[in-house]
Formats: C-alpha cells, structure tokens, sequence
C-alpha cells in the first residue's frame, strides 16, 4: 500500500562510471532491492543485481547510445528521441531510474503515449546519458515536459537549464507555446523560475523601442510567442521578478539597471546553450 511503497528501497545504484544513493522509492523487483546495490547497463539501462551478471549483460548489449532517433547535436551534446511505444521496455527502464529521483510523479508504466527526449555526453566509449524529459504526444493542456531529470552527479552544473532551453527550443520549433506539468518539486520550480527569468530578461533588454517613441513595447503575449514560455508562467515571472507595474491604466515592465547587471552577468557565466542549427528533426502530428 501507499506507506510501504513510499519508503526508500534502493541503497545504491551502479550507473556507467557512476555509484549513485537514490533519493525516492521506486518500485525494480524485490529480488534486486534484497542486494546492496542495483548494477544498470548505461546504454539501455537494463538492470541487474551484481556486477557479473552486468558484466555478461554487457558481452551482449549492443547499444552505446540510448535508441531511437538522434534529433541534436553539438560539440558533445546530444538528444536522442525515443518513441515510448517503439522502445517500451528503455522507456520502462528510463522512468523507473528517473523515479529513483522523483517523489511526487506517478511512474508511467503505460509509456506509449510518451516521448523520451535524453540528453547524452559522449566520449570515446559511447554516448552516456545525463538526463531526460518526457512529453505526452498530444498534450491538451500545453504541457511541453510531463518529467525532467538531470542525474545526480550531472546537477547543479547546468544540464538541467539546458533539458529546459531544449523543451522549449521544441516547442519553438512547433510554433506552440508550452509549460511543464504541475506539480513542480522544488528543485524544478527553481531551474524553472531561472530559465523563465533569463529568457524573458534576455528579450526585454533586446527589445528596441519603434522609430519615432522613446519607451520599448511588448506585450504579454508576444513574450509569449517569442519565447515559447506559456503566458500564465510569463505572467507569474515578471511579477515574481518584481517587474510589473500598473501604471495611469495600464500594466508597464521597468527594468532596473542592477537587474540588467545581473542578467548579463549569469548570461557570460554559461558555458552550454542550444544551438537551434544543431537541432535536426520533424515534429509528428
Ligand atoms: N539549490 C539551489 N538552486 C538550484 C538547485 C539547488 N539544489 N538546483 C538547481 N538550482 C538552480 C540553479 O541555481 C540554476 O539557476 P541559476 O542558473 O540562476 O543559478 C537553475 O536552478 C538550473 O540549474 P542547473 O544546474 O541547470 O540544474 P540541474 O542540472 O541541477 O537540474 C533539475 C535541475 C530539476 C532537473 C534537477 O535538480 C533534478 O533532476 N532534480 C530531481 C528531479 C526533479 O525534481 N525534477 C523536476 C520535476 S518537476
Ligand atoms: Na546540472
């Protein structure tokens, strides 16, 4: 029942050159949770529960990068999207990892009506996966991400921002607006709170005023547009951000010097960004 299974199950998993002590419960079979550890293949992420039955996985295991289609890449960064229905047992495999790190989701056993979009890191040995995030592919209520996870020893180095810019550089590229599914964890709402604040900041400040007027105009709703960040999140940043003002009738953006300071500031400090000329791929409809 639901108390039993919320309780942590897994000591400890071997992922690749990776040995990671999982955060939440997630529900592998109870024979591999008996042992210390859970040894995955980092390719198609099967699992097994020692080292020497990995080892003959591995003998086998013709994969060295996640299947599916790779849709992205640039320098060592690539996508590979993988169809939910085509490959279902990765996709099983990939949501039972990713809920090793994630509370409040449901697993989606069903993964048909899913996209796994993996962001990999290569070396000579093969593409190693750093994170992911799924997408319904018909999604009524605009979401553009239902799950997104940057491994442990990949976060707080950036990946995760770059999983974000990719949902949305997607959602650009369908000509759609998008959000992610609610709710949030913490750790999602502040790399989104992020992404959306640097996104919007970087169009105001490029925003030049019409010949002839002395103030810049835009509009919520070619943020909207501009941006791909769905108008309720653009709505709820600018006010988070401090920067919506009404004003003699009417809502007016000001953008202070110190946040302008601040913004350019973070921009010089990031390494990685999506690259649209990397993206190579057509939306399915
Ligand atoms: N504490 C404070 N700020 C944090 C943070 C933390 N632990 N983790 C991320 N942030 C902030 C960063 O400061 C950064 O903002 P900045 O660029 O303005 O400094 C921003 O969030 C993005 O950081 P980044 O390094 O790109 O994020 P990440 O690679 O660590 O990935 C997640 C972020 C959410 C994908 C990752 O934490 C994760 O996978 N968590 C577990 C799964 C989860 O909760 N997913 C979201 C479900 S909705
Ligand atoms: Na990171």
């Amino acid at each position: 029942d639901d108390v039993v299974t919320r309780v942590k199950n897994v000591q400890m998993i071997e992922l690749g050159k990776h040995r990671i002590k999982p955060w939440y419960f997630a529900p592998y079979p109870q024979e591999m949770t008996k042992m210390g550890c859970i040894y995955l293949c980092e390719f198609c992420l099967a699992y097994r529960k020692s080292s020497k039955c990995l080892e003959r996985h591995i003998k086998k295991c013709k994969l060295k990068h996640p299947p599916g289609d790779e849709i992205y890449r640039k320098n060592t960064i690539s996508f590979f999207e993988v169809d939910g229905r085509k490959n279902k047992v990765y996709a099983q495999n990939l949501c039972l990892l990713a809920k090793l790190f994630l509370d409040h989701k449901t697993l989606y056993y069903d993964t048909d009506p899913f996209l796994f979009y993996v962001m990999t890191e290569c070396d000579s040995r093969g593409n190693h996966i750093v994170g992911y995030f799924s997408k319904e592919k018909e999604s009524t209520e605009d979401y553009n991400v239902a799950c997104i996870l940057a491994l442990p020893p990949y976060q707080r180095k950036g990946y995760g921002r770059l999983l974000i810019e990719f949902s949305y550089a997607l959602s650009k590229f369908e000509g759609k607006t998008g959000s992610p599914e609610k709710p949030l964890s913490d750790l999602g709402l502040l790399s989104y709170r992020s992404y959306w604040s640097q996104a919007i900041l970087d169009l105001l400040i490029n925003t030049k005023p019409l010949e002839g007027q002395e103030t810049p105009q835009i509009t919520i709703s070619e943020i909207s547009e501009l941006t791909s960040i769905k108008k309720d999140d653009v709505i709820s940043t600018l006010q988070w951000l401090n920067l919506i003002h009404y004003y003699k009738g009417q809502y007016i953006i000001t953008l202070n010097k110190e946040l302008i300071k601040t913004h350019l500031r973070s921009m010089s400090k990031r390494s990685r960004t999506i690259d649209a000329k990397g993206l190579h791929w057509t939306p399915r409809d």
